[in-house]
Formats: structure tokens, sequence, C-alpha cells
């Protein structure tokens, strides 16, 4: 599918507000699946992903799709288990794929990030609250990982690199035997998926290969425990919040300028800068962190690039401008740290939000970007570059004076 229409794209400019709403519009339309969701692309990703979903929940929202982006919402919590615990994959389409793999029917076994705080949040700010019962299962989700997942750390723990949403990302490099190697890393994940230990609902609770709690998953599940809290009034979850951003804040290395992980890979891998990490931001502000990771985010030495950060800090040796999840620009981080980097300067988030727009838009709507030149990477065009309409007109100052509210 060509989002563009009649050709049109490369590196260049910005589209204007009409174009780009007419290109994500098509994209998102064309990925809608009857079940309920939108596909992250039609053959490559036909299945319900949970951070996916609840990114198109913002997009969907920007389009005056409400409707849409409250039933992806719920629909993802379709497989949900009695524990809280949200798969990460949704089979509604068909439910009995994969059972082998996850043993269980309709879902997987693992999670992803609980963007669902966020998605509900927005909903909220835009005026259209959820439904009481996806308030209650989104609750239930972030309180399964808060106590069920608790690292001796205080922070959260992941049982597969696949949870954090970032598969390959070099953070996880110190669990490729003999150092990364693409074959060898797809090798180590299908064999750390068949060490996930789960519950009696197929949950995963823990992984005796994989036990890491990361800096950029941990500071999702707080800023999206922080934001539904916001929203339902919930003490508990708030403190909970709180409690997980302050030992996150004990990861900050002043001296990486970066937020580490913890776990068996902590002086090793764990430490390398990638763009993910730097989501510490939306829940720390510590003194002088804001400036430094605004600096690297902008720094054409560091993450800074033409076409949007990028997905790992240019000096560091695994950074690969071409290889999945090690150096291309990922639109859905991009959001995310264009939001973190608002709040200490609105300069800083729109250049960042101009930049990853360019790049969204000469991409194809790609799922991920070369953060050179913006050509487009993965699958070609990807539902949850959609943001880019949301980047392009919260933060990039693209939309025609007349339309700002
Ligand atoms: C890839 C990405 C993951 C995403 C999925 C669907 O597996 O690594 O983050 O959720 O694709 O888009």
């Amino acid at each position: 599918m060509d989002v563009f229409g009649k050709g049109g794209g490369g590196l260049g400019g910005l589209p204007s507000d009409a174009e780009l709403e007419a290109a994500v519009r098509r994209m998102l339309d064309a990925h809608w699946v009857a079940e309920g969701y939108a596909a992250p692309h039609q053959t490559v990703y036909p299945w319900q992903w949970l951070w996916d979903s609840c990114f198109h929940v913002l997009v969907w929202l920007e389009l005056g799709e409400v409707e849409r982006a409250q039933r992806e919402l719920s629909v993802a919590f379709g497989p949900q288990a009695a524990s809280g615990f949200v798969p990460h994959m949704n089979y509604v389409r068909d439910p009995g794929f994969h059972e082998d793999l996850w043993g269980r029917r309709d879902g997987s076994s693992i999670t992803q990030p609980p963007m669902y705080g966020h998605a509900v949040a927005e909903l909220v700010r835009a005026g259209h609250r959820p439904a009481d019962e996806v308030l209650a299962a989104a609750t239930a989700g972030l309180r399964f990982l808060l106590d069920r997942r608790r690292h001796p750390s205080g922070l959260v723990r992941v049982c597969h690199p696949w949870e954090t949403g970032a598969d390959d990302s070099p953070r996880w490099d110190d669990h490729c035997p003999g150092g990364f190697d693409r074959d060898r890393w797809r090798a180590t994940k299908d064999r750390l998926a068949s060490m996930v230990e789960t519950g009696p609902d197929a949950d995963a609770l823990a992984n005796p290969g994989f036990d890491v709690a990361p800096a950029g998953f941990n500071a999702l599940v707080a800023f999206n425990a922080r934001e539904l809290a916001g929203v339902t009034g919930d003490d508990r979850l708030a403190v909970d919040a709180d409690v997980l951003a302050g030992h996150l804040a004990d990861r900050w290395d002043p001296a990486l300028g970066t937020w580490t992980d913890v776990g068996p890979t902590a002086d090793g891998s764990g430490r390398v800068r990638t763009a993910d990490a730097l989501l510490g931001l939306l829940v720390d502000d510590g003194p002088g962190r804001a400036a430094r990771v605004v600096d690297q985010l902008l720094d054409p030495s560091a993450h800074g690039g033409p076409v949007g950060p990028t997905g790992v800090h240019r000096a560091e040796p695994s950074f690969d401008p071409g290889a999945y999840w090690r150096g291309p620009v990922w639109p859905q981080l991009a959001y995310l740290l264009v939001r973190a980097v608002a709040g200490h300067s609105p300069t800083a988030a729109a250049t960042l939000a101009r930049s990853t727009v360019a790049g969204a838009w000469a991409s194809g709507l790609a799922e991920y970007w070369d953060p050179d030149t913006g050509a487009g990477l993965g699958a070609i065009p990807q539902s949850w570059t959609g943001l880019a309409l949301v980047l392009s007109r919260r933060w990039a100052g693209t939309r025609p004076p007349e339309e700002r509210g």
C-alpha cells in the first residue's frame, strides 16, 4: 500500500496537515480488522499487539474516530487473565493460532509495556472517559506488574526481551552467547521463550534465563500507573507509581547520562545508551537530568538526526543505523520522548517532533527508519507511525493557524 496515493514522500519536507491526515486515515482504515483493532500491518503484523493498539488509540482520537479508539482499547483486554495479566498479543481473529507456543488460546503468555494507562488518560483529556470495565481492566493490568513482577531492587522485572517491545536492543547483548549476532539472537529469543515460568492462567511470572528489570520498561510502568491513577483517583496506584519512579531515579548514571538496567546485565549491556532508556525522563526529573537528556536527543553525535532521534546513541559500538532496534528511529519512542521533553523545553520538543514527522513522511509511514536518510525499514506502512499526526499537530506547529485550539 502506498500511503502517499500518487507517490511522493522523500526526505526534504514536512507534509501539510491535510496530506498527513489523509495518509494516516487511509492507512488505519486499510488496517482495521472487523474484530475491532488496527493491525500494525496487514500482512507482516496481522494480530493485535498490546502497546501498538494503545498508540493507535491516540491516532484514532486525532482522526476524530472516538468509537474506534474506545473499541480498540477494550478489545486489547479481551484475553486478559484473572490475575490481571494482559497478553502482548491477542489472536481474536483466529484464537487457536499459536496455542502450541503459548500454552493458552487467544493470547500470548508474555506482556508488553502497559501503555493503556496513557491511552485511558488521553481519552479522558479529550473528553471521552472509557467504560468502567476498561478502567478496571487497566488497573488490574498495572497491579499485576506492580504486585507479581517485583524484583528485589524494587523495580519491575520482565520475562523476555519481547516484553519490552524492543526485541533486539543492544541492552540485551550480554544474553546473546558470543555477543550479538542476528541469527544467534533469534535462536536465543526462542530458547528464552521456552524458559518463561507461568502462573495458572499462562501469565508469565519469571524467567530464570532473563531476569532483567529494564530502565525503559520501568519508566513506562511508572508513567502509565501515574496516568491511570490521575484518572481514577486510585491513591495506592499513585503511591506505587511514585515509589517505582524513586527506584528508577536511583538508576541514573551521571557519567553516562542515562538510566541503567538492574539484573545480570547491570554492569554490562544494561548500560548501553538507548533511546528507550531515556524514557526515564517521563517520571524522573532529578536536577540536571532533563538538560542532559535533551542535549543528547538533539546532539548529532549522540541521538540527534534530521529525521528523528536515533534508537541507539551514535557513539555506542553497537550503533547500526539500518538494524532492527539497533539504531533506527522508532516513532512510538520518539512520541514518548517528545512528551517527556515538552515539559522541560518546548523548543526541543518542537525540533524533535518536526524531525520525526519528516522521517515518518519520508519513510512512507514505515515501522522504523534510517536516522540519516529517512529510508523506510521494517513493515511499511505501520499503524503506530500515525503518531506523526499527533506529533505534527501538538508539537511541530504544522497545523494551519485557523485550526489550532
Ligand atoms: C515488533 C516490535 C514490537 C511491536 C511489534 C508489532 O515485534 O519489536 O515492539 O509491538 O513488532 O508492531
